[in-house]
């Protein structure tokens, strides 16, 4: 039976949802307070699920510590208190929206860890506001 383990971690950062091809309206319908176009800040919270085999000689799935390293370099350092639209490369051309960070998120965590482990991201963009990458 493979188990899971999972680790939480926070940042904050500012964005702006946009699509350069539709009017202001349009912008404003779809997006509300998001298109600010002056950006605006979220408190993201997100949840690392990392599932494997128990080694037997450890104990573990996986190192807790080697996983919270990851997460500290790839999401922390990458993201916090950042302004996502201008700061982060990933989001030049791609519209900042809870699915997309959780698929970068993932992407950057995933090259990091062996390929034995399934990996799993949610992103809470606010208490109630949630996304999981991949679905299940
Ligand atoms: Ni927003």
């Amino acid at each position: 039976m493979r188990t899971a383990v999972f680790r939480r971690a926070h940042f904050n950062a500012a964005h702006r949802l946009h699509n350069a091809y539709w009017n202001d309206e349009k912008n404003k319908q779809i997006f509300g307070p998001c298109n600010n176009p002056n950006y605006h800040g979220h408190n993201y919270e997100i949840e690392v699920k990392v599932t494997g085999e128990v080694d037997p000689q450890t104990g573990f799935v996986i190192n807790l510590d080697e996983l919270k390293q990851h997460i500290k370099r790839e999401v922390e350092d990458h993201l916090d208190h950042k302004n996502l639209n201008l700061d982060v490369p990933e989001f030049k051309t791609l519209n900042p929206t809870a699915e997309n960070i959780v698929r970068v998120i993932w992407e950057r965590l995933r090259v990091k860890l062996e390929d034995k482990y399934d990996l799993s991201v949610r992103l809470f963009e606010t208490p109630r506001n949630y996304v999981e990458y991949p679905a299940d």
